[in-house]
This record gives structure tokens, C-alpha cells and sequence, in this order.
């Protein structure tokens, strides 16, 4: 739980926000055409901390609270957190989350898209396009005064109409010039509960969806968080801000 006071920010720290999110979307779009079998989660890495730093930005993930690597990778049953890796090969039919967070001018841009590598078994399609479903029903809720709660009741109902499952363990959160902060937002709840949303909040939504149960478990490299029952995770993730009228997608390509 993240306790500390929810900022607003300022006009000036969220265009910041916006250079940082669409630097973060391009960065997505350039990696997904090398999702292809064969290519190792490191060549993925490899190549976005090359783009990352030729943009004149960071990437947040490289050394934060000790995390070896530029980017996420979290292939099939990893949830999230998936460390790039040499010996991993993409091949048809795997799913994979590429999660990226440059930060340009102190401020983060933090956003993911499951890809499907080649084409995928109509379950995998199906529990791809319902997670990507869930992002943007729970960015549909978001406006000045709706609640948080709002968001994750949005996510859990049609994730769990639809047969699938909602990840509990990790949450969206507040990021700005810091890339973990309050609020917490869970992809689950109820209506009505918990903080109020007001206009210059800025934090993240990004549903973990799973076929079979929710729990996962976290291996002993103290990063990859798996299903403990080892069948596929989606995930998509972006930066939002709440606007007077309603929401802003900063990870957006504008
Ligand atoms: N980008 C992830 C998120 O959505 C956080 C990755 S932290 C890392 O919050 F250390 F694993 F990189
Ligand atoms: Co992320
Ligand atoms: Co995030």
C-alpha cells in the first residue's frame, strides 16, 4: 500500500508527462515489428535501451531496486516482471508482454502491450483482445469525481464474464518525476469505494488477466511473477492523466 499524499500535478509537469508517454508509446511501436520467433527477449532489451538512449532519454526499469534489465519481458504464464534473457526464444503461438518506461526530463512514460508471436490459439486470442478490453473499460471509468474503486469494479466484471481472472498482486500507481507512488489502483473492486479522482491526478492502469487462477507466484530470481498454475497472462498498461472532463491517454502516439 502506498500511503503517501496523492499530488496534482501542475500544466508544466504534465506536458512532461506527455513528452515522456509518447516517447514510451514510440518506443512500443518501434520494438513490435522484431516480436517474430526466434528473436531472444535480450535482442528485444538490447534494442530498446539503444532507441531509449538515441531519444536522449533513461529507461527507469535498468537498476531499479536492483532490476538487471532495460524492459520486461513476460513471456506465456509470466504475469509480470519477466527479466530479458539470452537463452529465451520467441516462437509461434507464445505470447509476450513487453513493458517499457523511458523517463525524459525526470518524468516517466510507463507503458505495455501483450503480442501474440505469429497467431496464436483462439484461447490466446481471445484472452489478448479481452485483457486489452479491460484496459480501456477501466480508462473509460476515470473522470473528476468517480471513485478508484470505480476502475477495478469495470475491469474484474467483464474479465470474470468473460471466464478469465484478475491478478490482485500488483497494481497500477501514480508515477510522475517518481515511478512508483500513490495512488494504488487494483484492477479489481467495487463501485462506489475508495479515493476520489480529481483533474491533474496521473497514474496507470494495467490489468494482469489469467486463463485459469489469479494467484501467482514471485521465482527465485525475486522478479518473475508466474500463474501458480502456470497457464498464460496478459497485460496492457498505460499512463493517464484526469482531465476536467474526463481522461487523457499519455501513452498514446498523438
Ligand atoms: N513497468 C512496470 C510497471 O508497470 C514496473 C517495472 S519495475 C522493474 O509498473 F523493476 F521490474 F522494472
Ligand atoms: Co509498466
Ligand atoms: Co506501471
Amino acid at each position: 500500500m502506498k500511503t503517501e499524499p496523492i499530488v496534482i500535478l501542475s500544466q508544466r509537469e504534465i506536458e512532461k508527462m506527455r513528452q515522456a508517454g509518447s516517447l514510451a508509446a514510440r518506443l512500443l511501436e518501434h520494438l513490435e515489428p522484431m516480436v517474430q520467433p526466434g528473436v531472444t527477449t535480450l535482442q528485444l532489451n538490447d534494442e530498446a535501451e539503444r532507441w531509449t538512449q538515441a531519444h536522449g532519454a533513461k529507461s527507469a526499469p535498468l537498476g531499479y531496486k536492483g532490476f538487471p534489465k532495460s524492459i520486461c519481458t513476460s513471456v506465456n504464464e509470466v504475469v509480470c516482471h519477466g527479466i530479458p534473457n539470452a537463452r529465451q526464444v520467441l516462437k509461434e503461438g507464445d505470447i509476450i508482454n513487453i513493458d517499457v518506461t523511458p523517463i525524459v526530463d525526470g518524468y516517466h512514460g510507463d507503458t505495455s502491450k501483450t503480442f501474440i508471436v505469429g497467431t496464436g490459439s483462439p484461447k490466446t486470442q481471445k484472452l489478448v483482445e479481452v485483457t486489452r478490453e479491460c484496459l480501456y473499460l477501466g480508462i473509460k471509468e476515470v473522470k473528476p469525481g468517480a471513485k478508484i474503486g470505480d476502475i477495478g469494479a469495470a475491469i474484474q466484471e467483464y474479465a470474470e464474464a468473460q471466464g478469465f481472472s484478475v491478478v490482485r498482486d500488483f497494481v497500477g500507481h501514480g508515477i510522475r518525476n517518481i515511478f512508483h507512488t500513490a495512488p494504488d489502483i487494483p484492477h479489481y473492486g467495487t463501485r462506489g469505494k475508495g479515493k476520489s479522482l480529481r483533474a491533474g491526478m496521473v497514474f496507470t492502469i494495467e490489468p494482469m488477466i489469467n486463463e485459469g487462477t489469479h494467484e501467482v507466484e514471485v521465482l527465485s530470481d525475486g522478479w518473475t511473477a508466474v500463474t501458480r498454475d502456470r497457464q498464460l497472462s496478459a497485460q496492457f498498461e498505460h499512463t493517464i492523466v484526469v482531465t476536467d472532463d474526463g481522461v487523457e491517454i499519455l501513452t498514446e502516439i498523438k
